[in-house]
């Protein structure tokens, strides 16, 4: 099985082509602080040939959602010391996601300070999950020309903070509608300097944040995620393929360990120009490993990895369920079913409870 197959990803030999997808579990402190349950929770996935984090705030300015956690403080990159630690004990490869949400996000969690995004723009028709309950979302406040510039380094910093704290690399988070999937939307950006107007300017932040994140962090260590044909959070292009295309083409041309392509999770009926098969039409174009996402069991992660286009299938709510999903895909076992209440915020109920095969 190519799923059980070892691979070589950047500077790393993994065990097998299994990654665990980045998922938010908002089970931080209120400073952005991991704790022990967080050491338990990825030591018991470690038997993935990569973890990547669920997704971690570079900055005080880049957080959207209460109890996640942080990379600027040196409180939180001393607790993440203990996870990257804990995995590497164990045999594991593990990655920080690194998150600025952007518009995605609500005062009443920021201090009280507006989100900020591209454009003045805010979401309509969804709700943000806030500890307060769900809200509207505001109108976020545009960043300055300079404001943009800060928030790239703030990303190499981030990234700096995550090599000290032990990760073995980065993946900037440029999916789901967060900071840098905003930058790359027609609908959420609407600037007029360098960072919008054209596909090449729409482009720009998510090349300057990688460049970034490769000089902090060094050659084959960092990855990116990308969700071309996915328009949750109001992300709108008229044309992907011709956002996208020279995005991945620039990406190219940088020493990096991945890039990680979600496929559309969404209905593209009134969208004609979303191409169908994001990892096809993408993930062909890139000269770098894919790890192919969304939606995958063993049997169509298999398949996709003969296709040869992605080299590793990353797994989300079933890698959340089964810490030891690589072995249970080895020996074709059921499989625990993820909890819908329990996956944001709380304890250890639906977080390190799931039981391994040999509690079973
Ligand atoms: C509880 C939960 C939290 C998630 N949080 C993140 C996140 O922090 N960063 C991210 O890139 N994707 C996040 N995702 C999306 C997953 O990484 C993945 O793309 C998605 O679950 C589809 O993969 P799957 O079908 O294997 O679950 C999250 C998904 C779940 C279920």
């Amino acid at each position: 099985m190519k799923l059980l197959e070892k691979i070589t990803l950047g500077k790393e030999s993994l065990k097998n082509a299994i990654a665990m997808a980045p998922m938010t579990r908002s089970r931080a402190n209120t400073e952005g602080v991991v704790t022990d349950l967080t050491v338990l929770y990825y030591t018991q996935r470690a038997s993935a040939g990569l973890i990547i984090t669920e997704a971690i705030n570079i900055s005080e300015q880049a957080l959207g959602s209460p109890m996640t956690p942080g990379l600027y403080s040196q409180e939180q990159i001393d607790a993440w010391k203990k996870v990257t630690k804990s995995v590497h004990d164990n045999g594991g490869v593990i990655y920080a996601q690194l998150w600025h949400t952007g518009r995605v996000g609500h005062s009443v969690d920021r201090k009280g300070k507006l989100p900020v995004a591209p454009s003045a723009i805010g979401i309509k028709g969804q709700q943000h999950f806030t500890s307060q309950g769900l809200k509207d979302y505001e109108t976020p406040q545009e960043l300055t020309t300079g404001e943009i510039k800060q928030i790239v380094k703030d990303y190499g910093e981030a990234a700096r903070n995550a090599i000290e704290a032990g990760f073995d690399g980065v993946e900037l988070h440029a999916a789901f509608g967060y900071l840098p999937n905003q930058f790359l939307s027609e609908s959420a950006n609407l600037r007029t300097d360098e960072y919008g107007g054209s596909v090449e300017n729409r482009n720009r932040f998510v090349l300057e944040a990688m460049q970034e994140l490769v000089s902090a962090s060094g050659n084959d260590k960092v990855g990116i995620k990308l969700s071309p044909t996915i328009y949750y959070n109001n992300i709108d292009n008229s044309d992907p393929v011709a956002q996208f295309t020279p995005l991945i083409e620039a990406l190219n041309d940088m020493p990096l360990a991945f890039i990680h392509l979600m496929n559309g999770i969404l209905p593209l009926d009134n969208y004609p120009s979303y191409p169908k098969n994001a990892i096809e039409t993408f993930g062909s174009i890139s000269k770098h490993l894919v790890i192919a996402n969304a939606g995958f069991n063993k049997e169509s992660g298999e398949a996709e990895l003969k296709k040869g286009i992605a080299k590793m299938i990353s797994y989300g709510s079933l890698f959340l369920a089964n810490p030891d999903l690589p072995k249970r895909f080895e020996l074709n076992t059921d499989l625990n079913v993820p909890d819908g209440p329990t996956m944001y915020g709380g304890g250890e109920k639906g977080y390190t409870d799931y039981p391994f095969l040999t509690e079973l």
